[in-house]
């Protein structure tokens, strides 16, 4: 079996001075550039990921490299694997697991839904049931998504406003994964974070996502199909920059655990926490495009179609209040310097001449 001779007891890394963690999804967006940072930080990392081929695997598959070059260890393996995890968490310590595996994209559900409950549900309980077991108890960080507050019409989103209405079954999934490791925290006294992550972006960013098809099909000369709502109103997105999530993530980290009981000398429940990580200010698809123009230097031919009600939400707009509050989160990058430095990477990965502003395919 593939793991079980990657999985080598002196090849893993020892408990460092930091944190000790377990990052699924590593081979993602956000799990290469979390690992990478926390690598960069003297933490241990020890990734996992299946490669699936939702998207691209070559490009999963330079991530991996990238890690691997910064002596990240990268297990080839699926988190509904109950053998192969039980196998990390005997050789290694991990205090903490940062679980951002999943299937991702709200509207690949329509076709796809079960590999949504494989990864986002059935994978989450097998991670769940070796951490309530791990000696130590790892504390518990992972992604939901702004996707659970659906069809709200409230404006921004605050963590306690209702989540009863998903648009996608992606959103079911990551909602119904709030309630589970919730019940976790209830029933083994695991400490639990949940991250709604808004819209992410950026450099080693996902093919499926808009702002980077829409830069391939710009430069390649095809449209780009721009979703409306009712009444032809424009879509909006609270895009957040990768780095800005990354920062979320290692404080989300660094303040997970226990709760300190009375005089902070006793140990007291097992934290379950909430937190929006956005950026407070949406833009609207059709300004996302022109921004797209003005870097690439291409006009883009813009396809406008009503939204085909495939899981999408007419906006989101997140209140950070609680994560400023309690993580010291603050987003400091805005869409048009995120997307100059994704649209920087783009050219330099995909080999297209990128010369102030001029792109050439
Ligand atoms: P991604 O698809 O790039 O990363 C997820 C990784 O998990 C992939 O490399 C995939 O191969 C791996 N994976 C999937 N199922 C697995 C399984 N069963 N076992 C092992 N590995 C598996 O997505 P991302 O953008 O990096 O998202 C990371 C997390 O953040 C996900 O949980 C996603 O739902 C969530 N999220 C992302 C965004 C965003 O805009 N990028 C927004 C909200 C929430
Ligand atoms: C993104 C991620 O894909 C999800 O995994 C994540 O959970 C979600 O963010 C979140 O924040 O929770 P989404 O906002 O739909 O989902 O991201 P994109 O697929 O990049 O779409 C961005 C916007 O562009 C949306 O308004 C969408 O309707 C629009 N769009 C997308 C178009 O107008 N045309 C397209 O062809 C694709």
């Amino acid at each position: 079996i593939q793991w079980e001779k990657q999985v080598r007891v002196s090849a893993l890394p020892r408990r460092p001075a930091g944190l000790s963690v377990l990052v699924t999804g590593a081979a993602g967006f956000v799990g290469a550039h979390v690992s990478l940072a926390l690598k960069k930080r003297g933490d241990g990392v020890v990734g996992l990921d299946n490669f699936n081929p939702y998207y691209d695997p070559s490009l999963k598959r330079s991530r991996a490299s990238l890690l691997r070059a910064q002596k990240v260890f990268v297990v080839d393996g699926d988190v509904n694997d109950a053998r192969l995890l039980a196998k990390l968490f005997d050789v290694v310590a991990f205090t903490h697991v940062m679980h951002l595996a999943a299937q991702a994209g709200v509207r690949y559900a329509i076709e796809n839904p079960h590999s949504y409950v494989h990864s986002n549900v059935a994978g989450l309980v097998g991670l769940l049931e070796a951490c309530k077991s791990a000696n130590p108890q790892p504390a518990f960080v992972w992604a939901s998504s702004s996707s659970v507050y659906g069809l709200n019409d409230k404006s921004p989103f605050s963590e306690e406003d209702r989540t009863d209405r998903p648009a996608s079954l992606y959103a079911a999934t990551k909602k119904a994964g709030e309630e589970i490791t919730h019940a976790y925290n209830h029933i083994y006294g695991l400490s639990v974070t949940g991250l709604r992550f808004f819209t992410v972006y950026g450099p080693w960013g996902r093919p499926d996502m808009a702002y980077f098809s829409f830069t391939r099909n710009i430069l390649q000369g095809k449209p780009v199909t721009i979703y409306r709502g009712k009444n032809r109103a424009d879509l909006a997105r609270d895009f957040t920059y990768i780095d800005d999530i990354v920062k979320g993530c290692l404080a989300s980290l660094d303040t997970a655990g226990k709760s300190t009981g009375s005089g902070g000398k006793k140990r007291g429940p097992a934290q379950y926490r909430v937190f929006n990580l956005g950026n407070t200010s949406p833009v609207t698809v059709p300004e996302m495009v022109s921004i797209l123009e003005r870097l690439l230097g291409v006009k883009a031919k813009r396809r406008e179609v009503e939204m085909p009600g495939n899981g999408d939400v007419p906006f989101t707009h997140a209140n950070i209040s609680s994560a400023r509050r309690e993580l010291g989160y603050k987003p400091t990058t805005d869409l048009r310097t995120g997307l100059k430095r994704f649209v920087k990477w783009y050219s330099s990965y995909y080999g297209y001449k990128y010369n102030q502003g001029k792109s050439v395919h």
